[in-house]
């Protein structure tokens, strides 16, 4: 399976900062390998410029949400086939950042899913628990239902990712101790695996949460982690490159 190093850039950024997109694509002219696959998902209105830059290169360019729909009555909201068409590979969908600022729920998520791998779109499905979950040892359960209401129903083989990002290392400097990391990416495994038998063991499962080039190769090293969704550290192309450099 291929590491996959996804930068979810939100709602950060003005028109010059596609520049970085330009440094990351030469940067990975030369340190591109086939294991290792490089997405960056800025923020939509950048999409077509972000695309239009990457020609030519392996870097990959997604969105960070969709509507259920494929179209119709949804005042500002933009479908997975209009993402699809302008060029996107994958599209983020339920990070904590939506479930909190536009109460989306597992069962909307998990149509959301849908409707991205229906529209060609990888989806990145990103469950994780608050800390109030974790400070009352209720971290694994609530992911794992979280995990289980998110899933969409669809064709044995329609591709998806799976982010475990604690929401309290979000953007906090914080992040788990490896040993819990690596607990919960084997919950989230022996889970999938229980529900999709041998494919379960291939669908990929990034670590999200203060990610950064110092502590990428301690985090993406353990097992059941192929791969990192990193937001701060993705706004830097030198910072990107080197948590690329480090799952290389
Ligand atoms: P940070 O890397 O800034 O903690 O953000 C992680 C994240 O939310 C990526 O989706």
């Amino acid at each position: 399976m291929q590491t996959l190093i996804a930068g979810n850039w939100k709602m950060n950024g003005t028109k010059s900062s596609l520049e970085e997109i330009d440094q990351i694509v030469r940067g990975l002219d030369t340190a591109t390998t086939e294991t290792v696959e490089a997405l960056i998902c800025p923020p939509v209105i950048w999409l077509t410029d972000c695309v239009a830059r990457c020609a030519g290169s392996s870097l990959k360019i997604g969105a960070q949400d969709c509507h259920e729909a494929e179209k119709g009555a949804h005042t500002g909201d933009i479908s997975a086939s209009m993402l699809h068409e302008a060029g996107a590979s994958h599209v983020i969908i339920g990070h904590s950042e939506r479930r909190q600022d536009h109460f989306e729920t597992d069962p909307l998520i998990a149509r959301k899913a849908k409707a991205a791998f229906t529209a060609g779109l990888i989806p990145i499905i990103c469950i994780g628990e608050s800390l109030k979950d974790r400070q009352a040892g209720k971290a694994n359960t609530v992911v794992l239902s979280q995990l289980a209401a998110s899933l969409p129903q669809m064709a044995p083989d329609a591709p998806f990712i799976i982010a475990y990002e604690p929401i309290w290392a979000i953007g906090t400097g914080l992040t788990p101790t490896l040993f819990e990391i690596q607990d919960m990416h084997a919950g989230i495994r022996a889970a999938l695996s229980a529900q999709y038998g041998q494919r379960g063991a291939h669908i990929p499962l990034l670590y999200g949460g203060s990610m950064k080039p110092d502590n990428a190769a301690d985090i993406l090293g353990l097992e059941d982690i192929n791969g990192g969704l990193i937001g701060g550290a993705s706004l830097k192309a030198r910072d990107f490159l080197a948590i690329y450099a480090e799952a290389a």
